[in-house]
């Protein structure tokens, strides 16, 4: 059997007030469409059709999944009459999924059952206690579906049904396109309704069904930014939930936020308000303080984060140690047993094991050796205005506090670097390496008295 997913993606979505398509709007860090895509993707489509109109070439250029086929609705006349711009690309298709690019929390397990549905019609329906705006399931008096009715053309007595069309329904192909030849626009909306195939259906004696959705927010869409934003909260504590079931300890589930892909170890520990984006990778016994933002980064084991850190594309090594208050960049790789303190930025540089940068510096396109120690407020000066330049420190290096090191510059080992200093020259092995003028001191200083006026 040949299944075709049918994605219906044109509509204009005004109400999202906003200079974007609207299945562009992110959830979770990725547009609603994509969500939409990669669960019905894993149903093994033969073919995934997306409809699309306003913004086409945005959503066209944004949206890059493999063997999409993509249909243009130029005028958006109705549900019917998108999707029967795909006529031509359902010949020798056997069953038709058709779900809307703006409800993007359907379970994979809910569309295995429609797809898998022997129905000429199977909507996927959910009962609602308020149910307006939706179209009706209208059933017969041997509970038959016999219509769909819309809020706009239902009788008073239709408008107190609560179980609801999703929208999302699997259907015969051949019979679809014989459907669609079939609608009008004699409504009052003056659109081609999708949901009067259900009529001819039941005129023409075909089997019509429903299959129930197990939770209200798999047939939800996004209409406005209010409604997207509690499709996030649901979407993250669903996830949440999923992290503890496998181990991960949330201290707040509802203060948690992963916008991309999270692998764990055992043991991990995440305090409230940690947002992870990008691929993000954790070992085992892994801590992780509140409030910090995690981009595209690998932990590695027993690594402790403090509260309010910034890592984006970063590496950090096993036993490490870092914050509160760091900024890894990209390019930061702290091999192993690595400290690094509050209000240190590090990129684009390796620091080998056991190196300590406790507070106040900026390392950039550097290379730290084993065991050094990085002395508060020590910059490495790798930009002279124009290009960027390395400084490399090796091991057991001691750097005094509030030194600049003027790359492109070389520390050798063992050396100790005089606090306060300007080094823009390299500083030989083992040597003390400072740049302070003398000391002086002058005996019995008078302070200058103000003038009197
Ligand atoms: C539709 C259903 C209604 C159902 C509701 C669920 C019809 C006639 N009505 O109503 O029974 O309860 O969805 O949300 O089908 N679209 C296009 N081209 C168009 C029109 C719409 O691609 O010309 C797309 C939209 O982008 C959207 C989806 O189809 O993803 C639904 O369109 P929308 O206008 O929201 O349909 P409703 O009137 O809400
Ligand atoms: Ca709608």
């Amino acid at each position: 059997m040949k299944t075709a997913v049918v994605i219906l993606a044109a509509g204009q979505g005004t109400r999202m007030k906003s200079t974007h398509p609207k299945v562009l709007h992110k959830l979770a860090g990725k547009t609603l469409l994509e969500h939409v895509i990669d669960t019905s993707n894993q149903i093994k489509p033969d073919k995934t059709i997306v409809v699309y109109g306003h913004g086409g070439d945005r959503v066209k250029e944004t949206v890059t999944r493999d063997k999409l086929i993509w249909v243009e609705q130029k005028q958006q006349l109705g549900t019917g009459h998108a999707v029967k711009q795909t006529t031509e690309e359902l010949a020798g298709i056997d069953r038709v999924l058709i779900l809307y690019g703006d409800v993007p929390l359907t379970r994979q397990e809910t569309l295995v059952k429609l797809s898998q549905s022997e129905n000429d019609i199977d909507i996927l329906t959910v009962d609602l206690n308020n149910p307006f705006g939706y179209g009706r399931i209208v059933r017969d008096e041997r509970n038959n579906v016999s219509a769909i009715v819309e809020q706009k053309d239902a009788t008073e007595e239709q408008r107190k049904i609560t179980e609801i069309n999703s929208g999302i329904m699997s259907v015969n192909a051949s019979k679809l396109i014989n459907w669609l030849d079939r609608l009008s626009t004699s409504n009052s909306q003056n659109e081609y309704y999708l949901t009067d195939i259900v009529k001819f259906a039941v005129d023409d004696g075909d089997k019509v069904n429903t299959t129930k959705a197990d939770n209200d927010y798999e047939v939800s869409g996004v209409n406005d930014k209010a409604q997207l934003a509690e499709l996030e909260r649901i979407y993250q504590q669903n996830q949440a939930f999923d992290f503890m079931r496998q181990g991960m300890q949330i201290l707040d589930p509802r203060r948690f936020d992963c916008r991309g892909s999270l692998i764990f170890g055992t043991d991990c520990l995440v305090d409230i308000n940690v947002i992870f984006e990008g691929r993000v990778t954790l070992g085992n016994h892994v801590t992780i303080g509140a409030n910090t933002v995690i981009r595209n980064c690998i932990i590695e084991d027993n690594v402790s984060i403090l509260e309010n850190c910034v890592f984006e594309d970063a590496v950090i090594g096993k036993g490490s140690k870092v914050g509160p208050f760091s900024r890894l960049r990209p390019g930061a790789h702290l091999i192993e047993n690595n400290h690094v303190g509050n209000f240190v930025e590090i990129k684009n540089s390796r620091v080998e094991s056991g190196s300590k940068v406790n507070h106040l510096t900026y390392v950039g396109d550097s290379e730290i050796g084993k065991k050094v120690n990085i002395g508060a407020g020590t910059i490495t000066c790798n930009y002279d205005g124009a290009n960027k330049h390395k400084t490399i420190i090796k091991d057991n290096v001691f750097i005094g506090s509030n030194s600049a090191l003027v790359a492109p510059v070389t520390i050798e080992d063992n050396v100790t670097i005089g606090a306060g200093s300007v080094i823009s020259k390299d500083a030989p092995a083992n040597s003390l390496t400072l740049t302070r003028s003398k000391q002086i001191s002058v005996d019995n200083w008078k302070r200058p008295v103000k003038k009197k006026s």
